[in-house]
């Protein structure tokens, strides 16, 4: 079945690799982000904040990714409390006014950040969860009202707790230096392979935490099987595949 999925940041480091995988499946889709990118037409282009722009943009939409958001720790006030609270708040309410049936909502292994170096692992969702720091308290608000979606609303709510998907050359030096970062790195195809397992899982599934990494090099930071079992999650590549993929 095809879906018309509404994907924000959409121009981002990950919304440019999900378009182009929701695309190759031929799902219908769109953007929405406060800057331009070339490579999907229908797109809105503004910011979280304004919530009759979102309002358009869901008009004939049934699935939501959420992943526009200040991608790491930042000026609290500035940009995460906008981004990632308010613009978290906008755009679910705004799914839910248009009646759509599912939010895929980009979280981070940040959320459980010291058990990666603690253990036990792998890190399974139902672990009690260890959050790094201000940008992953703001995916801890994400979660929890995501979860109140799916009971308050019967939404099927789906939160992803995403590995390392490196953004610019830094990023990816940082990820050479670490075998642990290795080991929770996110290709560009394995996460759009991510996200649209999750536009396409069964629609009985009401709420899930599943995590997305490629295959780890050496040790599973992360247990993936959730994402297997629930969206038919199977990463094919492992660091360093994908890096120089930056379209
Ligand atoms: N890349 C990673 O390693 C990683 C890891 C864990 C979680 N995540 C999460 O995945 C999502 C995508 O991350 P990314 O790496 O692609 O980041 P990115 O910065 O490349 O993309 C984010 C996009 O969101 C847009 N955006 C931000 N705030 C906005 C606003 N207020 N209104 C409209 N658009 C806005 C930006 O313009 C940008 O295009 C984020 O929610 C991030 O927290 C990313």
């Amino acid at each position: 079945m095809n879906h018309s999925v509404l994907v924000t940041g959409s121009s981002g480091r990950i919304g440019r690799a999900v378009v182009a995988e929701l695309q190759r499946r031929g799902h219908r889709v769109r953007g929405f982000d406060r800057v331009p990118f070339s490579g999907l037409a229908d797109t809105f282009l503004g910011d979280l904040s304004d919530r009759a722009l979102l309002d358009q943009a869901m008009t004939g939409i049934n699935c939501l990714i959420h992943l526009a958001a200040t991608p790491d720790d930042a000026d609290f006030l500035e940009e995460l409390v906008p981004n990632n609270l308010v613009g978290v708040y906008h755009v679910l309410e705004s799914a839910r006014a248009a009646g759509l049936s599912r939010a895929v909502l980009a979280s981070s292994g940040q959320a459980n950040w010291w058990q990666q170096t603690r253990g036990p692992l792998p890190i399974r969702a139902s672990d009690p969860v260890s959050p790094r720091y201000w940008y992953a308290a703001t995916k801890m608000f994400l979660e929890a009202i995501g979860y109140g979606f799916a009971e308050t609303h019967g939404m099927s709510v789906i939160t992803a707790r995403l590995g390392w998907c490196p953004r610019d050359a830094g990023q990816v030096a940082e990820i050479r230096a670490s075998e642990r970062f290795q080991d929770v790195y996110l290709s560009p195809a394995d996460a759009g392979r991510f996200f649209a397992g999750c536009v396409e899982a069964p629609t009985h599934l009401r709420h899930a935490v599943v995590y997305a990494t490629s295959k780890p090099r050496r040790q599973a930071i992360f247990d993936l099987e959730a994402a297997r079992t629930l969206v038919g999650y199977e990463p094919q590549e492992s660091w360093p595949m994908g890096i120089d993929d930056q379209k």
